[in-house]
């Protein structure tokens, strides 16, 4: 089995403020240029966890995820990013972080934009929500997409808020079949064929699928984990849900979306709470 490939970080471009973990844009010594995610943001190893198992599982179920690569960062390559929250973030990430190739030119997905900027079948639409019902990835929604339009296809990004369960792993075996709310999902309004979706996939996420899988990660990203002895226990306890939990997909698979009209109103309703939480002299500022 050959591991996720390992560059060295040469210079930091850029951070991406736009991604709540601020990820930074990252020449390396193999001539690429990746988004890197980490191991010092606030979010912590377990969203790295979650991107490299989810991202790679994604690819082999046939879905369009950019390549990810370890790459190994030393803070001295960003001594001339100024932004003293972003060098915070970058001290405490010295060795393996993780890299998403950089799409250049790629745009974020506006899933209710009209007409769409992409063509989306409902074959496709339904094996991206089944996917992130199955790994709990409740992340992709018409508010946060994590979506990107790149040649003309959509790309999949950002997984590290997928599986849940590991952040609480005494309850992870309640969540096996534990149904996730999708109905805000990215792709809802693409008439998703969930169940073509499950007939096709369910079968192929197989525990040796997983266990591959999830040797990817890197052990260090295991490390210390309360409950657990080794990173391969861990390894295993991860194997062991996702397995079971395409085993019982029937009890899980979305069903139902909002239409256009539904979330106009989920919007206002939000957009209520948010007012009325606030001042009266700060009632007036929209967002
Ligand atoms: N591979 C990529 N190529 C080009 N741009 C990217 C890539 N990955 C991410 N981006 C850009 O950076 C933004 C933030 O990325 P991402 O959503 O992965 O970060 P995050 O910190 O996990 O964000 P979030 O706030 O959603 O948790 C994306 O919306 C996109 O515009
Ligand atoms: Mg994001």
């Amino acid at each position: 089995m050959t591991g996720l490939a390992e560059v060295t970080a040469l210079h930091y471009l850029t951070p991406l403020r736009t991604g709540g973990s601020v990820p930074g844009v990252v020449e390396t010594d193999d001539l690429g240029t990746y988004v890197v995610k980490f191991t010092g943001a606030a979010q912590g190893r377990k969203a790295l966890v979650a991107e490299v198992i989810v991202g790679e599982l994604g690819r082999r179920l046939g879905l369009p995820v950019p390549e990810l690569v370890l790459v190994r960062f030393d803070p001295r390559v960003a001594e001339e990013e100024p932004d003293p929250e972003v060098q915070d973030i970058l001290r405490g990430s010295t060795g393996l972080n993780l890299g998403m190739d950089f799409l250049p030119g790629a745009h974020d997905f506006a899933p209710l934009r009209q007409p769409p900027q992409v063509a989306v079948t409902p074959a496709e639409a339904g094996r991206v929500v089944w996917f992130d019902a199955l790994v709990g990835n409740v992340d992709r929604t018409v508010h946060s997409p994590n979506l990107m339009v790149w040649h003309g296809r959509l790309r999949l990004i950002d997984h590290g808020a997928a599986l849940i369960f590991h952040h609480r792993w005494s309850g992870a075996d309640e969540a096996v079949a534990r149904r996730y709310p999708m109905t805000e999902h990215a792709l809802g309004g693409f008439a998703p064929d969930v169940p073509a979706a499950d007939a096709a996939l369910a079968p192929l996420v197989t525990a040796a699928l997983l266990r591959e899988v999830v040797g990817l990660v890197p052990d260090a990203w295991l490390a210390d984990e309360p409950g657990f002895d080794t990173p391969e226990q861990q390894r295993e306890a991860y194997v062991a849900h996702l397995a079971a939990r395409a085993a019982r997909s029937a009890e899980w698979l979305p069903e139902g979306f909002a239409d256009a009209g539904e979330l106009a109103r989920a919007e206002a309703a939000r957009t209520a709470a948010t007012l009325a939480g606030r001042p009266a002299w700060l009632q007036h500022v929209r967002g």
